[in-house]
């Protein structure tokens, strides 16, 4: 069956000509097959180079994005792009072990996944440091337990699929970060998975891409994934700057009581100090496509958003005070508080201070 072979690249001169002479060595025995190599517009101009190599042989082709950068997107794009019934993705820096790619291929015949993993038997990560280690099964980990997949390598860049699977859920994937197998496992929870070990080779030039705001990314999937996006990456961002604010009032509020002033201005600055910083927080981050610039808008957006805190300090301390009065422990009763007021305070934000159809920067 036709093959489709997904490469997606940033600066990686160094090693896809090797790359596409290992792929055409293992997949010699067939004619079957096609490369496809995506490229985000790499300043070292692998395009070029995949581009030339292309021109040689018309099966690899290559796509040079200029819009779009990203290992997830650009993956999705090779997929869609890929003609063959079965579509494979791998690195193009050789840690993947091609001489797998017609198993992986081949375990399509009674599978719609299959999944290189460096997790079982056979399989292994070569040189890493230790904390790569650590992290890389932390991820895997928290994938299975959290979202209940079967795989023992979620996270793996190495997969296969049938593009009838790929095309049934292609329209719901979210690409971002690295972690692209493990929506695409999660979308096809029902189908079946199989599994082909390999062994993760040490990079031999350039380098890794993988990155802290990588990891990141990859928890803000995670919650998104687990929760069937109820609780989307905005939310959570916005519920961390909330705790930072318990951080800022109290930390002020003991500096200012133990030097300047009494406990009520204390309290009262205090408060006002956290709400200025969670207003700035978000601004930034948790709103920072729907930023306000002008004074007018971050004068109007800090009243709302004072005015909206100020009802959920209300519902905190009602709800609170409820559950307590009905017999619920404290720590409950102040659990359940915090939720309520964190969610309408989200809600009424993201509606009215930080409403959509921002205007263009
Ligand atoms: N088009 C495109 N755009 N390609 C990219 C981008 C991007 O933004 N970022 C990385 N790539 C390409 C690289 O050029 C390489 O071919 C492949 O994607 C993997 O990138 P690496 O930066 O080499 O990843 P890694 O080796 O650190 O991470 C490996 O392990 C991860 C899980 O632990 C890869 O196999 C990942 O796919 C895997 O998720
Ligand atoms: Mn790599």
């Amino acid at each position: 069956m036709y093959a489709s072979i997904i490469l997606p690249t940033y600066n990686e001169a160094a090693s896809l000509p090797r790359a596409i002479d290992a792929i055409r060595a293992a997949m010699a025995h067939r004619d079957d097959w096609e490369a496809i190599v995506v490229d985000d517009d790499s300043p070292d101009r692998t395009w070029e180079l995949a581009q030339q190599i292309g021109r040689d042989d018309p099966r690899i082709r290559c796509y040079r994005r200029l819009d779009r950068r990203g290992l997830s997107s650009a993956i999705v794009d090779g997929l869609s792009l890929g003609t063959g019934e079965r579509l494979l993705v791998m690195d193009a820096d050789l840690q993947h072990d091609v001489t797998k790619v017609p198993d992986l291929l081949a375990s399509l015949d009674a599978a719609d996944v299959a999944v290189g993993s460096r997790y079982m038997r056979g399989g292994g990560v070569g040189e890493w440091s230790k904390w790569r280690i650590f992290l890389s099964r932390v991820a895997s980990w928290s994938a299975r337990i959290v979202l209940g997949l079967r795989s023992t390598d979620p996270m793996s860049g190495f997969f296969a699929v049938r593009r009838e699977a790929f095309l049934q859920v292609a329209g719901k994937l979210n690409p971002r970060g690295y972690k692209l197998l493990m929506e695409l496992l999660t979308l096809l929870r029902a189908r079946r998975v199989a599994e082909v070990p390999y062994v993760f080779a040490p990079r031999q030039t350039g380098e890794s891409k993988l990155s802290g705001g990588v990891i990141w990314e990859f928890f803000l999937s995670l919650v998104e994934l687990a929760t069937r996006n109820v609780v989307s990456a905005r939310f959570v961002k916005y519920a961390l700057v909330g705790l930072s604010g318990v951080g800022v009032q109290y930390g002020s509020f003991y500096l200012l009581w133990s030097r300047f002033m009494g406990a009520e201005a204390g309290t009262f600055t205090a408060i006002a100090t956290a709400a200025i910083s969670n207003y700035m927080a978000n601004n930034v981050w948790t709103f920072a496509e729907r930023r306000h610039r002008s004074l007018q808008d971050l004068l109007r957006g800090f009243g709302l958003f004072v005015v909206i805190s100020a009802c959920g300090a209300f519902i905190n301390q009602s709800v609170t005070w409820y559950l307590e009065h009905l017999g619920a422990l404290l720590p409950a009763a102040m659990v359940a508080g915090i939720v309520a007021s964190t969610t309408w305070n989200y809600f009424l934000n993201l509606d009215l201070t930080w409403k959509g159809h921002a205007r263009p920067e």
